[in-house]
């Protein structure tokens, strides 16, 4: 046979196989859910083992996340939903408001499942992880040290002395600074001191956030525990961060023991020390750990990014930056001339300051997703999503909506003017019982950062058209590289 014939019948099994492999996921799908496979919503299984995977990360990681749903719409119409597989595990994005609160609403439906490289990465026994009573239990004990007056009132001083230091020490810098990654240890050094205020540790906390920084983006990746990949430099990180926490349990049980009767908690580990289930048995160290290292993780990462954002934000809009400052001075104005730094109160009168934070968590779409499972075949809409499945409501999609929020791409926190959102429309702090315990904690964070920020500094973005990324969160490849430069 002639070279070209050759090619010809090589390219042709090429393709043949090529198409086999790409409907292999799908056919397998199809065979094992028989009559319920025509009733699921549109979209595609991709490729054998990986899914769509690859080319999802390949979204989050060019800044276009938006792309996902819009290709699937181009490829397949608009839909409430679509299915997919992700990360692993056959899934349905849920892309309407009115839908996505239908998922967060039930817990008798849909059970909080995270993807695997999340739940290997932030342990099994975290508050994200567990169900039912021992949810609730742990919930309810743990909350109560991160929200409420009175325990914010407690932590306003410490915020704000962290707040101060920290922009005084980056106004000072020679040097450009990484703005989101000098954020991070602000942040971190306040949840920290929350959490673990008495604790004495031989690593310091400028040692201990970049491991958590290290460990959190594998949380979006594929869980392969393999050199090179992210996903074991991710677990080499986390295990690290065991080993400290393992080392501050011993020492606080040391003082416990050394102290006996006169011991009194004074923090969230010394708290979860104490715990005692229905038998009278003390929590694990792998519970304490896990519970910690899951708060710990949610409550710097989050706020650090919307902080850097909301900075942003501002200063590429300086009427908004204007007009939010105007407010800042206004309270000073109203300050009694005998009350040093700020109060609980007067966060609550920065009207305009809460839309900006509100729009930044909206615009860059720090929450983008939320992870369910469907506990039971569910019939919405005439569609199915079959028991098993990972069910993905998709806020980043939301936010974008023309109809809720007109000229959706522009940064306008007017639009929250006398402005509710239709339910499930805007739920950057999740909804139902998993709603975000750190919700009141984390804004009251980022005010008081953008606060100070606004009445004294400005910031010199050094790469204004970095290019964005969103794993583990939307932020600018360079990490935000800038100058901060103190204004009379
Ligand atoms: C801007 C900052 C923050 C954002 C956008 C945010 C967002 C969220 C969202 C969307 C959820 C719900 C996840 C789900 O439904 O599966 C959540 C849960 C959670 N957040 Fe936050 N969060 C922030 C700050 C914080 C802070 C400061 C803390 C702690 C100090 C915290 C602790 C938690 C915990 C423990 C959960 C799990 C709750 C549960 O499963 O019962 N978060 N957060």
């Amino acid at each position: 046979m002639e070279l070209k014939n050759w090619l010809v019948w090589i390219i042709a099994a090429l393709v043949f196989v090529f198409g086999v492999l790409k409907r292999l996921n799908g056919w397998y799908y199809e065979a094992k859910l028989g009559k319920l496979w025509p009733k699921l919503p549109p979209g595609d299984m991709g490729w054998p083992l990986l899914g769509s995977t690859l080319s999802y990360l390949k979204h989050f990681t060019s800044g276009h996340p938006r792309n996902v749903i819009h290709n699937l719409s181009i490829r397949y119409g608009k839909s409430d939903m679509y299915k997919a597989h992700l990360l692993g595990r056959a899934s349905i994005i849920v892309c309407t408001s009115e839908l996505c609160r239908q998922v967060l609403c039930d817990e008798d439906k849909f059970k909080p499942s995270l993807p695997r490289s999340i739940t290997l990465l932030s342990g099994r026994k975290s508050l994200m992880q567990v169900f039912k009573a021992e949810h609730r239990r742990l919930r309810r004990l743990t909350t109560g040290l991160i929200s409420g007056h009175m325990v914010l009132e407690m932590y306003i001083n410490y915020i704000q002395h962290t707040v101060i230091n920290g922009l005084e020490e980056w106004a000072s810098m020679k040097k450009p600074i990484e703005l989101l990654t000098e954020i991070k240890k602000l942040t971190f050094k306040i949840i920290w001191n929350i959490f673990m205020g008495s604790s004495s540790i031989d690593s310091s906390i400028g040692e201990i956030e970049p491991l958590f920084t290290k460990t959190a983006l594998g949380f979006i990746s594929l869980p392969i525990n393999f050199p090179g990949f992210i996903f074991h430099k991710s677990l080499k990180g986390r295990k690290q961060l065991l080993t400290i926490l393992q080392s501050i349990i011993n020492q606080k049980r040391l003082v416990k023991e050394r102290e006996g009767k006169k011991w009194e908690a004074k923090d969230m580990m010394d708290l979860l020390m104490e715990l005692k289930d229905e038998e009278g048995e003390e929590l694990d160290d792998e519970t304490i750990k896990d519970l910690i290292f899951g708060k710990l993780f949610a409550g710097h990462e989050t706020s650090a990014y919307t902080a850097m954002w909301a900075i942003l934000f501002l200063t590429n809009h300086p009427h908004i930056f204007q007009k939010a400052k105007e407010e800042q001075e206004d309270i000073i104005k109203r300050r009694p001339t005998t009350q040093k730094g700020i109060t609980l109160s007067e966060v609550k009168q920065m009207k305009f300051l809460y839309q900006v934070i509100d729009e930044t968590l909206r615009v860059s779409g720090i929450t983008f997703m939320v992870f369910r499972e469907a506990v039971v075949d569910v019939e919405i809409n005439g569609k199915i999503i079959p028991k098993g499945w990972k069910v993905i409501p998709w806020f980043g999609e939301l936010y974008m909506d023309e109809k809720q929020f007109p000229s959706p791409r522009e940064f306008n926190p007017s639009r929250w003017d006398n402005f509710v959102a239709t339910p499930g429309a805007f739920t950057p702090f999740g909804l139902g019982n998993r709603y975000c315990p750190g919700s009141d904690l984390a804004k009251l964070e980022i005010s008081i950062f953008l606060h100070y920020f606004l009445l004294s500094y400005k910031v010199e973005q050094l790469n204004p058209k970095c290019q964005r990324t969103c794993l583990p969160f939307p932020h600018l490849k360079d990490k935000c590289l800038a100058r901060v430069h103190k204004v009379e």
